[in-house]
């Protein structure tokens, strides 16, 4: 017996803001930004609960799934909508599902923590769980702080971690440094502040050490990879990552153009993108890896379909 990854889905918000938007008002560019993150546009809006229905629903539908089937409801967010209760309690409720649901926050490796969380319940008796990344970051971020208001945007991601015959999780690695707390961080009330570049050095470097964890558990190597599917806050970061690990471009699922750093959504968004350009194929082996404040970091090497 194992568990299995089945079905995804991706929600984003209609409203689109592109670099040009932001050129408008803030001492910035579309070079600069293009150059110096890879993004060109994200979108901006709704809410994290109606973002996770929807992109919930996505996955559910495209598996064949009423809420019936699902037996816990994971959202993996930094920005749920209130503080009591859990926005996965709405969550299940508008779906529909019976069982449990909860919250988790490991802010931007959530979604891979999630997912490995989800692994776990299998072995005590859950068939099939809902794991949810949403958030709303542009909520929390200083839209008048040039430094990270180009970077922080809205979306959701999901996918099915269902039962099966055969062990689809290969190995993973989950970790965090809680000393990091003050590069990256959002106080009740506040909004993000950061320091990029100490972040940026620490990415790369997590990154790197926890996807060849997880590689190392599942018996591989980046060679095997048919595809990355890695956090989506900046190109050079990824880039940096395609090197060391020795991946290249054209296995690595890239949406942050599109869609900016949308947290505990961007793995998911990149994964449904994938999915959807046909990138995606029963046995490919897949490499989810994140990283975000904490500083957390999480990596899962998964045999797909
Ligand atoms: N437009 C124009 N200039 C900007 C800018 C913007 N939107 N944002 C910052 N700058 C400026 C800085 O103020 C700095 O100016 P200074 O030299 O006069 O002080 C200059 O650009 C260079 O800043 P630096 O921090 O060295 O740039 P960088 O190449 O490191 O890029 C980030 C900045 C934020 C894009 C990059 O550090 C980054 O992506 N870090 C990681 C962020 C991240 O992943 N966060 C999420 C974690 S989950």
């Amino acid at each position: 017996m194992g568990a299995r990854i089945a079905g995804y889905g991706a929600a984003l918000p209609e409203k689109v803001v592109t670099n040009a938007d932001f050129a408008a008002y803030l001492d910035t560019s579309d070079q600069w930004i293009t150059e110096r993150t890879g993004i060109r546009q994200r979108h901006f809006g709704g809410t994290t609960g109606s973002l996770a229905v929807a992109a919930g629903r996505d996955a559910m539908d495209r598996h064949g799934l009423t809420g019936d089937d699902i037996d816990f409801v994971i959202l993996s967010t930094t920005t749920p909508d209130q503080t009591v209760p859990a926005t996965s309690a709405d969550v299940s409720n508008e779906l529909g599902t019976r069982g449990a649901a909860m919250d988790i926050n490991a802010a931007c490796a959530g979604f891979v923590y999630a997912l490995v969380v989800a692994r776990g319940l299998i072995d005590i008796g859950m068939n099939r769980i809902l794991v949810i990344g949403s958030d709303t970051l542009s909520r929390i971020t200083d839209q008048n702080d040039r430094s990270t208001a180009v970077l922080f945007a809205d979306g959701a991601g999901a996918v099915v971690v269902e039962r099966s015959e055969e062990e689809s999780f290969l190995g993973w690695d989950l970790g965090v440094d809680g000393s990091a707390r003050p590069i990256l961080y959002c106080d009740h009330g506040g909004c993000m502040y950061m320091e990029g570049r100490e972040v940026f050095k620490r990415a790369v470097r997590v990154m790197i050490g926890s996807s060849e964890k997880a590689l190392k558990q599942a018996g591989l190597t980046g060679d095997d990879v048919s595809l990355l599917v890695p956090h989506q806050a900046n190109l050079r970061i990824i880039e940096a990552a395609n090197q060391r690990l020795g991946i290249p471009r054209d296995r690595t699922a890239i949406v942050l153009d599109r869609t900016g750093n949308t947290s505990s959504a961007s793995i998911p968004l990149a994964l449904a993108d994938a999915g959807d350009a046909g990138r995606l194929h029963d046995g490919d082996l897949v490499l989810f890896t994140g990283f975000g404040a904490g500083m957390t970091w999480a990596s899962l090497v998964v045999r797909w379909g």
